[in-house]
């Protein structure tokens, strides 16, 4: 584990990453050749897709602050974009802590930008796997008071993990962390929306060294057991809202949703 204040790591830049061609879906300019060649042989939906990912964790984010929710992990950070997580919740609570981590050191190396927080609050950063959830909560301790609720984000991380490394006892084990009236804001793609997109786009990361396991409705429903789903329930990224959308919603590969533990 790497926290902020340590020295960046080298970058691999013959194979392509995650954190980067989501960048560069994103049109973000943090991003190397390899990165390219991935993203730029996905179908174009791909680039919705990452957009509304990004635009889910713009609303949850925010909704959450104005619920009062003061205290954030979020895990899986990706490479700064604004607006950055911390800048949505502090513009609301200015005082709120934002813990983020993610494996890439491409994102330890542009943390700068996170950790830029409202002086009335705190950021901070860790370079760690979401597989070793231990060190992540040990690190975030030290940060977050974990007898008052937290949000945990883990947003278009977790079909980065397969069921083979137990993806749903990982988020049990970090959800088990956290005190009553916290909450899980989880986004993940879809297999069974458009099922030959999610063929052919899992395809092409493959190609490019990255696995993807995107994931039915039900099997995304299971990473909130015992929680209560609030809003809108599990839907689309798009569908996410929390009043009612003036207009139809566009059509989304991305499940979304927010949950309460009680
Ligand atoms: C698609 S991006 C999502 C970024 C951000 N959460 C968002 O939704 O805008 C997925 C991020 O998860 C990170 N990631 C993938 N596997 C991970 C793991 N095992 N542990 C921690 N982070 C991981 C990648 O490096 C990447 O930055």
């Amino acid at each position: 584990m790497t926290t902020a204040s340590q020295p960046p790591v080298p970058i691999d830049t013959s194979k392509a990453h995650p954190a980067r061609v989501y960048d560069w879906l994103l049109g973000g300019k943090d991003n190397y050749p390899v990165d390219e060649a991935v993203g730029s042989q996905l179908p174009p939906e791909a680039k919705n897709a990452a957009r509304q990912n990004r635009q889910f964790m713009h609303r949850a984010a925010g909704w959450l602050a104005g619920q009062g929710v003061d205290q954030f992990l979020d895990i899986g950070t990706g490479i700064p974009t604004e607006p950055n997580l911390h800048q949505i919740v502090q513009r609301i609570l200015p005082t709120a802590k934002v813990v983020y981590t993610d494996n890439d050191p491409i994102v330890l190396r542009h943390a700068e930008a996170l950790l830029v927080s409202r002086p009335e609050g705190m950021t901070d950063y860790i370079e760690a796997d979401v597989r070793q959830p231990e060190g992540i909560v040990e690190h975030a301790r030290r940060i977050l008071d974990f007898s008052r609720p937290i949000a945990l984000s883990l947003i278009a991380l977790m079909h980065f993990v397969p069921d083979a490394q137990d993806a749903h006892g990982i988020v049990r084990d970090l959800v088990a962390t956290l005190p009553p009236g916290s909450y899980l804001v989880l986004s993940h793609a879809a297999s069974d929306i458009y099922p030959e997109l999610a063929q052919r786009v899992t395809a092409e990361y493959a190609k490019g060294g990255i696995q993807l396991g995107f994931r039915t409705r039900t099997e995304v429903e299971r990473f909130f057991d015992g929680l209560e789903l609030v809003g809108p329930g599990l839907v689309t990224a798009t569908e996410w809202v929390t009043s009612p959308p003036s207009v139809e919603p566009e059509g989304s590969g991305i499940y979304a949703g927010v949950a309460r533990l009680n």
